[in-house]
């Protein structure tokens, strides 16, 4: 199959076309680029796991068009109303009670479903367009590196879908947060965009209960294929270790360290900037590992706000099967 590659002006008619015909579109959010196909299409749906090459045991993020589709799909409290009310359109994933429209294929069996509601201006526009809601994972193959540019769905879905919109980088260039709303506060199943500090404003943050695990997560994960560990220490100790410790074809995804006199470096952020950092991560961690070396050594950032969110995706990259 060819993939075309549209701007947006010229994409959104063919991409709420091809979503109507239950084909596949990979659209960019405010995270990072989805692979949408239609949510409430089976079939549609199908595709995505074919193309990603995704275990059915993992579920979809179901993007709505507007909240007037959140009690279509789900049975939210007053909780989930409230955060919906403050945090959408935007990074913030509530995984809710569903309701039977939703197809099995799309939770995975489950009696939950994942929604949220994108705010970046071409997927809102498309999602307007087309006017039903749009399952939508991350628009690389299962287990892979998410998608920050449209150069990089190419690379991981060229020849599989029809079209991909691309609108440049994505603003956060990590996943959405999600949380699975109880009664009475919100249990983080994966940090993100939306901080632990800001959610606790509106809800009460709970202990993450065990074997509430979120579908999918296993332990490793944003992988790249390059084997990668992460430094604990830094510092000046970074450049003095690196010749003795380190193979040579060894590349460095940095956040303080000034990376002086290493061959293949990335820096995550020049002004020690977590929002930066996260921007970056996944496109700076693709471009090491493309350069074909025998190890990355990524540093530890700070685990405050944004931080946390990024640790966990370098923890889950650090971590092999
Ligand atoms: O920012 C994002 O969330 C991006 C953009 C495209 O919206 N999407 C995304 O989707 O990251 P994906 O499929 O790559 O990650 C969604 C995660 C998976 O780990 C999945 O297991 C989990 O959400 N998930 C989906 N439905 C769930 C549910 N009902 N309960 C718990 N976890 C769920
Ligand atoms: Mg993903």
């Amino acid at each position: 199959m060819k993939t075309r590659v549209l701007a947006a002006p010229e994409g959104l008619e063919p991409a709420a076309k091809l979503l109507a015909a239950g084909q596949l579109v990979a659209l960019p959010t405010e995270t990072v680029y989805g692979l949408g196909a239609a949510a409430l299409d089976p079939l549609a749906c199908a595709r995505i796991f074919e193309a990603k090459e995704r275990p059915l045991s993992d579920p979809l993020i179901v993007h709505l068009p507007d909240t007037q589709w959140l009690d279509c799909l789900a049975r939210p409290n007053a909780l989930a109303i409230r955060l919906a009310n403050e945090f959408w359109p935007g990074p913030l994933t509530l995984v809710l009670p569903r309701q039977n429209l939703v197809p099995d294929l799309v939770t995975a069996g489950q009696k939950t479903v994942a929604l949220r509601m994108s705010a970046h201006p071409v997927f809102a526009e498309v999602s307007r367009i087309y006017g039903r809601p749009i399952a939508a994972p991350s628009a690389n193959r299962f287990g892979r590196i998410s998608s920050t540019s449209a150069s990089h769905v190419l690379t991981e879905l060229g020849g599989r879908i029809p079209l991909i919109i691309d609108a440049g980088p994505c603003l956060h260039g990590i996943e959405s947060t999600i949380v699975r709303v109880h009664e009475h506060g919100v249990e983080i199943l994966r940090h993100g965009p939306v901080t632990e500090e800001r959610l606790s404003q509106f809800a009460a943050v709970l202990a993450p209960r065990q074997g509430t695990l979120t579908p999918g997560s296993m332990q490793s994960h944003y992988a790249p294929e390059t084997r990668l560990i992460l430094l604990e220490k830094l510092g000046g100790e970074l450049a003095d270790k690196r010749e003795a410790d380190f193979p040579a074809r060894t590349g460095f995804l940095l956040w303080s360290s000034s990376g002086k006199g290493l061959r293949f470096v990335e820096h995550l952020s020049s002004t020690q900037d977590l929002r930066e950092a996260a921007a970056n991560l996944y496109g700076a961690m693709r471009r090491l590992d493309e350069a074909h070396l025998e190890l990355i050594v990524a540093e530890r950032v700070p685990e405050t706000g944004l931080g946390v969110a990024i640790m966990e995706r370098l923890r889950k990259a650090a971590a092999r099967e």
